[in-house]
């Protein structure tokens, strides 16, 4: 079985300040944790290279939560995958709801960043979830396919270059609302992602839930079939949760 990953999406949760005692006063407790299981810290851009330095020596992680669809030039405000790796970063999330809703982003952006991470050897954590109305007019599905294929399609002909990509399904119904889908649901919706990663490509696949996780429902969420993971918003910027949810 895969070694389990658990993905803190910091947000804009953490100020610059905050992320760096985080880590000062929590690295070694988490330490402990990532000898068995992946760890991620997705800070905000101004922490990431400080974060980085300070878990250079530790088997900590650390991702971007967005990233350029340009190599470089006159964007103004943009960060290019090239600086997110001079940094430290060997994660970076793509399509986060949060940018999707707020920023407009489209799929086809979406799939520019996928190009720009695989070309700087960035595992892509790709962010795909239906909203409210879609899940509601039984959408899911169509959303998701949109959502998917296409990334999958690019993932296919850079497979010479990629060893692994990530999947969060984070339903946008679910980010920040104490609600999560029915276990059923989401075991057919992660058999289905499963089932279409393995059919498209032959790189290397994981599959992870973000959405409202917290201590007392990662335990039933890892145990759905195919869920590798999670994406934790909220409950990873506090020690005590995300401490619990990994040692679920
Ligand atoms: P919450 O865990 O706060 O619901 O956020 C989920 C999320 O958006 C992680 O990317």
């Amino acid at each position: 079985m895969a070694q389990q990953i658990f993905v803190a999406n910091w947000k804009m949760q953490l100020s610059f300040d905050q992320s760096c005692s985080f880590i000062q006063y929590n690295l070694e407790s988490l330490e402990q944790l990532a000898l068995n299981k992946t760890i991620v810290l997705c800070p905000s851009f101004p922490a990431l290279h400080t974060i980085a330095m300070l878990c250079e020596q530790s088997p900590i992680a650390i991702g971007a939560q967005t990233v350029s669809r340009h190599p470089f030039g006159p964007y103004t405000g943009e960060v290019s995958a090239q600086s997110l790796s001079e940094a430290g970063c060997t994660y970076c999330i793509i399509g986060h709801s949060d940018l999707r809703q707020y920023n407009h982003e489209s799929n086809i952006n979406i799939e520019h960043k996928l190009k720009e991470l695989i070309k700087n050897n960035i595992i892509p954590i790709i962010c795909i979830g239906e909203p409210q109305e879609h899940y509601e007019q039984q959408k899911t599905y169509q959303i998701l396919e949109e959502q998917l294929f296409g990334n999958l399609e690019i993932i296919k002909q850079h497979e010479e270059n990629m060893s692994l990509f990530i999947i969060a399904y984070e339903p946008v119904w679910a980010i920040g609302s104490n609600n999560t889908p029915p276990t059923n649901i989401l075991a057919d919706i992660f058999k289905w992602i499963d089932q279409e990663c393995s059919k498209r490509t032959k790189v290397h696949h994981l599959l992870i839930y973000g959405g409202s996780v917290n201590q007392n429902n990662a335990k039933e969420l890892l145990a759905i079939e195919h869920v590798n993971g999670l994406l934790i918003g909220r409950a990873s910027t506090e020690i005590e949760s995300f401490r619990a949810i990994i040692s679920a």
